[in-house]
């Protein structure tokens, strides 16, 4: 089945343009529409994400590092619109799309299965009356009804995988803190082993011991499936601890983009400067430190 390639705008260039890239940002454009006229909230972005890297997207709250993932997500939804650019998937076992010209089904058989989304403040997602194996059974039912079979079998895996208890799938979300709940959404997010996953500000608002606990989760989660992840934070300690490449985006542009190391050590922009100088140093230096909880 050809997923028509040909109709993509051809102008997915951007940096590395191969089979290393899972996905390919080019020249997006993102604006909502207001009373005083259409707000950019992404203006021009260019960004690649290589295969099994996590690549962080740091920049202070309002700079549209949730517009960018929803975007990309093609999960906009109005007065945001997305004005201009090309996004190319390249998942596996999947030919390369643009992600912007999908619609309806086509793009719901890569959620879940090849992308996957663990949304801002996703800890209140849960539906508060089901069991989280129900939770899991729903999402892999619909999304793989051929795995039907094999979900009982799955869940205890997917649980352990994330560093919970198996009994945690007998209760319900009441019962569970902040960092168990963002855990049981990592597990859903992954029972389908997708390629990629993007997670939004996945240890906000959580205390600084159970960040950390989130932290190695989502890098043993790369590190077991080999998945790519585009981690967002406006906490630069988490780009710090996690990421492989940060890009750094500063009212609606990407300012900056490199290894980790080499924007922490030498950042090229002003405004990324800005932003390291604003994390207490312990906590960068010393991963065991119990650092105050990063400035906002
Ligand atoms: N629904 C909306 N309508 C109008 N403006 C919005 C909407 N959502 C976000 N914005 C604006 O877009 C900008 C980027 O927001 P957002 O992507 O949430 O930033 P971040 O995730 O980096 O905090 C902000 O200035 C915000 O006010
Ligand atoms: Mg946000």
């Amino acid at each position: 089945m050809s997923e028509s390639t040909e109709t993509r705008p051809g102008t997915a260039s951007a940096t590395t343009s191969d089979g290393d890239t899972i996905l390919e940002i080019s020249d997006l454009r993102v604006e909502y529409a207001t009373n005083r006229g259409a707000f950019v909230a992404v203006d021009g972005a260019d960004l690649a994400v290589r295969r099994g890297e996590i690549l962080g997207i740091a920049g202070e709250s309002g700079s549209g590092k949730s517009t960018l993932a929803l975007a990309l997500l093609r999960l906009l939804k109005p007065p945001g619109r997305i004005a201009a650019g090309s996004i190319t998937f390249r998942g596996d076992g999947v030919p390369p799309v643009d992600l912007l010209a999908m619609q309806g089904r086509r793009l719901r058989a890569l959620r879940w299965r090849h992308l996957s989304y663990l949304p801002q403040g996703s800890m209140n997602s849960l539906n508060p009356v089901m069991r989280i194996r129900d939770q899991f059974a729903d999402v892999i039912i619909e999304h793989a009804p051929e795995r039907k079979g094999s979900v009982r079998e799955m869940i205890p895996r997917l649980l352990r995988q994330v560093g919970l208890e198996t009994r945690v799938a007998q209760m319900y979300p009441h019962e569970l803190s902040g960092g168990m709940k963002q855990r049981v959404l990592m597990a859903i997010c992954v029972a389908l082993e997708p390629d990629l996953i993007i997670a939004d500000e996945p240890t906000t608002a959580l205390d600084v011991t159970i960040q950390r606990v989130i932290l190695q989760s989502l890098a043993d989660l790369r590190d077991q499936f080999g998945v790519s992840l585009v981690v967002i934070s406006h906490d630069m300690g988490v780009h710090a601890q996690l990421v492989d490449r940060v890009a750094v985006m500063h009212a609606g542009k990407i300012v900056e983009v490199g290894d980790v190391h080499q924007v922490f050590d030498s950042p090229r922009d002003d405004y990324t400067r800005g932003l390291i100088a604003s994390i207490p140093r312990m906590d960068l230096l010393d991963p065991t430190t119990p650092a105050e909880g990063p400035a906002r």
